[in-house]
């Protein structure tokens, strides 16, 4: 089984409110049309300009509060939007996508999954379903509400399935010294193994809390963690194949 992440980044345009980059969806999900069902798939989509815009408006990473549970309700049905059309360009391929909503199967502490009911993911997979979860708000221990990402659901679901392979498509082409977008001269890292990635750190890598975070989470998974530009048309499918591409992250 593969699990793939869909950014956020590049199914939206993240400046832009309710943006939907359909084009980039329908590259992916044709990408993978051509390794079903010979291989499963697992998925996993961000909140780009749909869950994010609404998360802070609506301060739900400031937990429960009286005057914010309509936002709560709000942010999830903004990403059930979003995910919507993502499960119809799948269905639209004869790729039979099926939502599962993170708030009603995991709770969480402190951003992390600490109670998971993940019997119903594997039993979709084992019918040749693919799962599609996404970030989205959900139940927390010590906030009553938090927002529940992507990345956090990746981690701990690789750590349950042990997958062949994690592939995270963004808008860049894998992991670089520093963030590409700001540093013209940032140069892309093709493969961090803990040491590695702990010496770059020491060095002061300079990346976001988003990529970090993302770089934290690879490191704890048991299999080869895949960094690649999910815009670019054939990168998914040279993942996929275990060909040279982006970044990748390999425990040592
Ligand atoms: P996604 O929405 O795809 O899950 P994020 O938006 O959280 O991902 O992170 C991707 C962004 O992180 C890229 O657009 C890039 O500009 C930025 N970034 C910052 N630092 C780095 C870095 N060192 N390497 C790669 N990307 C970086
Ligand atoms: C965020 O999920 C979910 C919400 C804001 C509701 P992610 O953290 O996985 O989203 P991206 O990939 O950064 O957009």
């Amino acid at each position: 089984m593969i699990i793939v992440k869909l950014g956020g980044s590049i199914i939206c345009n993240k400046n832009e409110p309710f943006s939907f980059n359909e084009g980039v969806v329908k590259q992916i999900a044709e990408e993978i049309a051509d390794f079903y069902p010979e291989k499963k798939f697992l998925l996993v989509h961000g909140g780009g300009s749909y869950g994010h815009p609404l998360a802070k408006g609506y301060k739900i990473r400031e937990g429960l509060k009286k005057e914010n549970m309509g936002g709560v309700s709000k942010t999830h049905q903004a990403m059930l939007e979003l995910n919507k059309k993502i499960i119809e360009i799948f269905l639209s391929l004869k790729l039979p996508a099926f939502s599962i909503s993170p708030s009603s199967i995991f709770i969480i502490n402190d951003g992390q999954i600490v109670d998971g009911w993940i019997k119903v993911i594997e039993e979709f997979i084992a019918r040749d379903f693919i799962p599609v979860l996404f970030g989205d708000v959900a139940i927390a221990k010590d906030k009553g509400i938090d927002i529940l990402s992507g990345d956090q659901i990746i981690s701990y679901l690789a750590q349950k399935f042990e997958p062949e392979k994690v592939i995270f498509l963004m808008d860049v082409d894998g992991i670089y010294d520093k963030n590409p977008k700001v540093h013209k001269d940032a140069r892309l890292i093709e493969e961090i193994n803990e040491k590695i990635s702990l010496r770059q750190e020491a060095a002061g890598i300079d990346v976001t809390g988003g990529v970090r975070n993302k770089i934290d989470e690879a490191l704890k998974i048991p299999c080869p963690v895949y960094f690649i530009n999910g815009m670019v048309r054939g990168n998914l499918t040279k993942a996929i194949k275990g060909e040279r591409v982006g970044t990748i992250i390999k425990r040592s």
